[in-house]
């Protein structure tokens, strides 16, 4: 399938991408969608390129897939599910239909209801026993996790309500340096799992219930629940009144913008989280209606195919210049890796060429000082995605802010240029000379022509924060439609609990370790020497 573009790739790939980049390039090579600006100029993607990745969406079928997701047709085939998240951000969109059934007066419901309850928290009618709430502990992992946590984060500067935590991991550690310094009495415990099977959120949220109970006489009147499974959510003591639910065509990885985003909600209060959806939905309707040259989600997933696949650069670097995005990488691991990192295609056949890429990252400029020396000088090239907003939200700052933007400029300016030899050698002429100034001006080589994209927006706000994550989300579909996955299921993840479940007696000395290999036997028999 990308045979023609790998040909293209490698008449082109000697090219410098300074030597084309001028003003109409810069033009060309950039789209735009409300306050989003995407640059992709500084890549090698040329005009045959763009026609050819055009082409290849064309001949994958992505706009009739487009239309089956938005319509609620059952694209996660594996699962025999619709993907729908669109619905929790359909703010005043028409009727969306799945089995012959419109989803969104209950979607709708929902969000009223959440709305009505982040409220009570915020202004005090919904008190705990002590007395009106001052923290939110958000437990759930993953998707019930990532979202949240990285929407919060990301609009800190919005936050108007109590302190938000949250607890992931099944190491005690997080839940009990969490809780610690919490006053259970005015603490809310929200258990977010859209199964409410998760180990490591039901271990968490047992853990909860008990501190709490050694405070609070009715503790179930301090926890709410965000899941699809309300008879568990009964089981385990939460009044239905604080149990918000939704559909199984909502996946993990795709659900902050319904129920899962309470604790975001209760931060940053209800109006901001709506312009959040807004944002989501002002790039639901970009990407059903753009033509593919200037579609946003398309052309950052033509970027990634023609990176990944046809290039060969297997992973991906996101460098957000934006402090308030430090999650970002995270939650886009989780939505990429666990999206599209499939072996087969849909029709179970195993897939020939590379899967998505290996999604990582850190914000500017701390990566700077840390792995940005691989990025420049390392063999590997590694695409780089920067992000940066023209303004903070710390006006009294703004020369500093000033600085992070020269900084990320800088470093896809530095990726480009390179530094030749010539110019290396310049550098330390007046420091050494013959062989020792060769040696001394080779370290000093950048081989440059390492592409790079930028995302630019005027500020950090709720609802460009929306248009992002939906931008992403996009993004993976459109490549998954391409390499021909299923970017809905999630059936790698499965082996690895299985086991874990089976090793659990082994780890506590209930059962000896004889069924186990013998690398797996000996780390149990040493951490049992030692502690475990
Ligand atoms: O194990 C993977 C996964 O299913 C993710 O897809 C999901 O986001 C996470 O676990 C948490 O699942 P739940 O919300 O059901 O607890």
């Amino acid at each position: 399938m990308f045979a023609d573009l790998k040909a293209h790739y490698e008449a082109l790939k000697d090219r410098r991408i300074e030597a084309v980049l001028d003003a109409t390039r810069a033009e060309a090579f950039a789209a735009m969608t409300g306050a989003l600006r995407l640059d992709y100029a500084k890549t090698q993607i040329d005009d045959k390129a763009l026609s050819m990745l055009i082409h290849l969406l064309d001949t994958r079928g992505v706009a009739d897939k487009r239309e089956a997701m938005f319509t609620g047709q059952p694209i996660n085939d594996t699962e025999g599910r619709a993907v729908l998240h669109t619905a929790l951000r359909n703010l005043d969109g028409g009727a969306v239909m799945v089995d012959g059934q419109d989803v969104m007066p209950d979607v709708l419901a929902t969000l009223d209801r959440m709305s009505d309850f982040a409220t009570s928290v915020r202004d005090g009618s919904y008190t705990g026993q002590g007395g009106q709430i001052t923290d939110i502990v958000n437990i759930g992992i993953g998707g019930s996790d990532l979202g949240p946590k990285m929407g919060t984060l990301a609009l800190a500067p919005y936050h108007d309500g109590p302190r938000c935590h949250f607890v992931s991991n099944v190491d005690p550690a997080d839940i009990a340096q969490t809780l610690r310094g919490l006053e259970p009495t005015t603490t809310l415990v929200i258990v977010a799992s859209k199964t409410f099977t998760t180990i490591e959120t039901m271990t968490n949220a047992r853990t909860a219930k008990a501190w709490m109970g050694e405070a609070v006489s009715d503790v179930g009147a301090q926890f709410a629940a965000l899941s699809t499974a309300a008879e568990k959510t009964a089981d385990f003591g939460i009044d239905p009144s604080r149990v918000f639910g939704f559909e199984d065509w909502v996946g993990g990885r795709y659900s902050m913008w319904g129920p899962i985003g309470l604790s975001l909600m209760i931060a940053i209060g209800p109006d901001a989280f709506r312009a959040f959806l807004r944002g989501g939905q002002a790039m639901d309707r970009h990407f059903r209606a753009a033509p593919w040259g200037e579609n946003l989600p398309a052309l950052l997933a033509m970027v990634g195919l023609w990176h990944n696949q046809v290039c060969g650069h297997t992973t991906r670097a996101v460098l957000p210049y934006d402090n308030n995005l430090s999650r970002l990488p995270a939650y886009l691991q989780q939505l990429e890796m666990e999206s599209n990192g499939k072996g087969v295609s849909m029709d179970g056949v195993a897939l020939p060429y590379n899967s998505g890429p290996v999604v990582w990252g850190e914000p500017g400029t701390n990566g700077q000082h840390a792995f940005y020396q691989l990025i420049h000088q390392g063999t590997r090239v590694v695409p780089c995605e920067f992000l940066v907003a023209a303004r903070g939200h710390e006006d009294a700052l703004h020369h500093q802010h000033q600085l992070l933007v020269a900084n990320c400029l800088a470093q896809s300016e530095a990726l480009m240029k390179g530094r030749s030899l010539d110019e290396a050698r310049a550098k330390v002429a007046d420091k050494f000379e013959g062989a020792e100034l060769e040696r001394q001006a080779a370290h000093r080589v950048f081989p440059g022509n390492r592409p790079s994209i930028t995302l630019t927006y005027p500020q950090l706000t709720p609802e460009v924060l929306g248009m992002l994550v939906a931008l992403y989300e996009h993004r993976v579909f459109v490549e998954g439609v391409v390499l021909g996955v299923n970017s809905y299921d999630q059936w790698g993840v499965e082996l690895g609990k299985e086991l874990a479940t089976s090793l659990q007696p082994v780890v506590e000395g209930e059962k000896a370790a004889d069924d186990k290999d013998g690398s797996t036997a000996a780390l149990v028999a040493f951490l049992q020497r030692h502690g475990l």
